[in-house]
């Protein structure tokens, strides 16, 4: 596997290509939720290649971008070992040089945008920069950030971009916690109140099918957790049931699909 930096490599190694190409943007601290896309894109394309950036423009000023896990070494094993073909992992000033000045401004940022001020313009912003600069034929997304997905989608469609984006299903522990990157601040003690978001995203799923409101039936399954929203969100053709929460001060999200597919 390569391991590229600069905008300009990798620009030569994709531009002559006619090879299809799938791109997975990332921000690292690998675990089976970011494999299960690498091996979408292996599936599925001729060439993979992998973004490692953890995006300083998408964390608020109370997030987490200092401690966000960070180790490379052990990301770059992981991602050969997938059969990864390219790991483009840029310094920040390759993405965001002095003078950076143009941002994407998604207008329908969900109950998660409302918690979140301007991430989803960071996530637009370097996500938009990733496609031209890789120019993939299909980028892969999971579903665990189901509303970064729709918010996605809508640019591909608003800005008239030329990739099909494939959001695939989120990927949990035996125990039924969605896979994070963040799961790893939690204590032992936080990880067994932690399971209370995918039990209530349970509970409110079967309290739909049989007819009544699901919203109401996770929120009191949530087992004390305080949510920042639990919420039914149109994403697509998809109806999704979303819950955000914080357990101790690491802040979790999920959802599960009420009716429909994300695609
Ligand atoms: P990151 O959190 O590293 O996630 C990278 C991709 O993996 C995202 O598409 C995310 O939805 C997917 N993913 C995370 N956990 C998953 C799980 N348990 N099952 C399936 N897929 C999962 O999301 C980001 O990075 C950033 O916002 C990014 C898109 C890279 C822009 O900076």
């Amino acid at each position: 596997m390569k391991i590229v930096r600069t905008i300009s490599e990798i620009r030569q190694l994709t531009q002559s290509s006619q090879a299809r190409t799938g791109l997975v943007p990332t921000m690292g601290a690998f675990h089976d939720g970011h494999l299960s896309l690498f091996r979408a894109a292996r599936a599925e394309c001729d060439v993979t290649i992998v973004s490692l950036f953890v995006n300083p423009a998408q964390f608020g000023a109370n997030d987490d971008l200092d401690r966000y896990p960070r180790d490379e070494a052990r990301d770059a094993d992981i991602a050969g070992k997938a059969g990864v073909d390219v790991l483009f992992a840029p310094p920040v000033e390759e993405l965001y040089p002095a003078g950076f000045h143009t941002w994407v401004d998604p207008e329908r940022t969900g109950a998660e945008g409302a918690h979140r001020p301007d991430h989803f313009r960071g996530v637009a912003t370097v996500c938009l920069k990733l496609f031209n600069i890789v120019r993939p034929d299909v980028a892969y997304f999971g579903q665990k950030d189901a509303q970064q997905a729709a918010v996605l989608r809508q640019m591909v469609r608003d800005l008239n971009l030329e990739l099909e984006l494939r959001v695939l299903p989120t990927v949990r522990d035996i125990d039924g916690l969605a896979l994070s990157s963040r799961n790893a601040y939690l204590s032992s003690e936080e990880r067994g109140r932690a399971l209370a978001l995918p039990r209530a995203l349970t509970t409110g799923r079967a309290a739909y099918v049989q007819g009544s409101d699901p919203i109401a039936a996770a929120r009191a399954a949530l087992n004390g957790l305080n949510p920042d929203y639990v919420d039914v969100l149109e994403l697509g053709d998809a109806k999704v049931l979303a819950v955000a929460a914080r357990v101790g001060p690491t802040r979790l999200i999920d959802n599960v699909i009420l009716e429909g597919e994300l695609q």
